[in-house]
C-alpha cells in the first residue's frame, strides 16, 4: 500500500497543521484540503489543482456554531441548515473577516458546509479551524472519489486520508443564499423538491463558477449522452468506432458510481464511451449535468 494512503485521522492532523495540503474524504467526493489560515497551504492547493486563483474555494466546517464564526447567517439560512447539515450542500453566505481573501478568490462572499462523512468532520472539530477543500481533481477533470482516484491525479505526490469510496459520489449542491430569491449554482444530491419547504421562489445565478462551466469533469476519451444505448452503439460500431457504454443505473447508484465508471470506462482506449440519460428525478438531474459538461465538446464528433 502507498505510504501516502493514510488511515490516522491524527496523522493527517500533524500534516495539515505543519501546513502541508493533505486529500479527504467526504460523503460527496474527495477534497483536497488545508488550513484556511495557511496561506501558503492555500496557494498550493490552487497549484496542486491548477485551478485559477480566483476561483474561490468551499470551507468545512464541523458544526454550525463553527460556521458562524466564518459567515453571516440569516434566519433562513440556519433553518437550512439545521436541517440539511450534515450533508451535501454547500451554502454561499456573506464572509465574515475571519476567512482570508486567499480563500474565496476576493470575493466577499463564502461557500461553507459542514460535510457528513465521520472522520474529516471529527477531523476538523479536533482541528478547531475550516478546512479550504476543492474537489481533489486537477482542474476541469473527473473529481474523485476513491483515495486512490486522489494518489492517481496527482500522481502519489499528495498524502490522503483513506475514508473508502465516497457514499453520494457527486459535488455538493451550491445553494446562493447572498441573493433574494436563493439560487442553487450547481446540481446535487439535494435538490429544489427537498428544498421547497424553505424556499418558495427560486432565483437564477448569474455568475459562472468552476463546476459550473460547459465543459468539466471530463474524460479523455471522447463521450456521448444517448436516449438509446444500443441504438447509439450499433451506430457508432458500425462506423468501425471501439466503443464502451455506462447503462443507466437507479439515480443514487449512477451517482455513487459514475466518475468510478467514467474513470475505469476512461482507461480502456476505446474511441468513444456512450453514457445512458439517468432517470429525471433531482439526483437524476445532478447526473445529467455532469454529464452534460463531462461530454461537452464531444458529441459534434459523432
Ligand atoms: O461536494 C463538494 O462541494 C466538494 C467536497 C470536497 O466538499 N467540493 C467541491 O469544491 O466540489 P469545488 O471547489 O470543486 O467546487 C466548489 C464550487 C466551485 O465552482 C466554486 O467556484 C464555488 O463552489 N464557490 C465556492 N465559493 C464560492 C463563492 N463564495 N461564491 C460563488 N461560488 C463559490
Ligand atoms: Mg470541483
Amino acid at each position: 500500500m502507498s505510504v501516502l494512503k493514510i488511515t490516522s485521522p491524527e496523522k493527517v492532523l500533524e500534516i495539515i497543521a505543519r501546513g502541508e495540503p493533505c486529500a479527504v474524504p467526504t460523503e460527496t467526493v474527495y477534497g483536497l484540503a488545508a488550513s484556511i489560515d495557511n496561506p501558503f497551504a492555500v496557494r498550493q492547493i490552487f497549484a496542486l489543482k491548477e485551478r485559477p486563483v480566483n476561483h474561490p474555494l468551499i470551507i468545512h466546517v464541523s458544526s454550525i456554531a463553527m460556521a458562524q464564526r466564518y459567515a453571516y447567517f440569516t434566519d433562513l439560512a440556519l433553518k437550512i441548515g439545521h436541517h440539511f447539515w450534515p450533508g451535501p450542500i454547500t451554502f454561499i453566505l456573506p464572509k465574515k473577516d475571519t476567512v482570508p481573501h486567499e480563500v474565496t478568490g476576493g470575493l466577499d462572499t463564502v461557500g461553507i458546509r459542514i460535510p457528513s462523512h465521520e472522520l474529516t468532520r471529527q477531523l476538523i472539530e479536533q482541528h478547531g479551524i475550516p478546512l479550504a477543500a476543492p474537489s481533489a481533481n486537477k482542474f476541469g477533470k473527473t473529481s474523485p472519489t476513491s483515495a486512490d482516484h486522489v494518489l492517481t491525479d496527482h500522481h502519489h505526490q499528495v498524502p490522503v486520508l483513506d475514508g473508502g469510496p465516497c457514499t453520494v459520489g457527486v459535488e455538493s449542491t451550491i445553494l446562493d443564499l447572498t441573493v433574494d430569491p436563493p439560487a442553487i449554482r450547481r446540481l446535487g444530491a439535494i435538490g429544489e423538491n427537498d428544498l421547497q419547504a424553505f424556499i418558495a421562489v427560486f432565483g437564477h445565478s448569474q455568475t459562472p463558477t468552476s463546476g459550473t462551466h460547459k465543459a468539466h469533469y471530463a474524460p479523455s476519451t471522447s463521450l456521448l449522452l444517448s436516449d438509446n444505448l444500443q441504438a447509439d452503439q450499433i451506430r457508432l460500431e458500425a462506423k468501425g468506432l471501439k466503443v464502451a457504454t455506462l447503462a443507466q443505473m437507479d439515480s443514487p447508484t449512477y451517482a455513487r458510481e459514475l466518475y468510478a465508471k467514467l474513470r475505469n470506462l476512461d482507461a480502456l482506449g476505446v474511441d468513444v464511451l456512450i453514457a445512458e440519460r439517468p432517470q429525471n428525478d433531482s439526483l437524476g438531474q445532478a447526473v445529467l449535468d455532469r454529464l452534460n459538461r463531462a461530454s461537452y465538446g464531444s458529441t459534434m464528433k459523432h
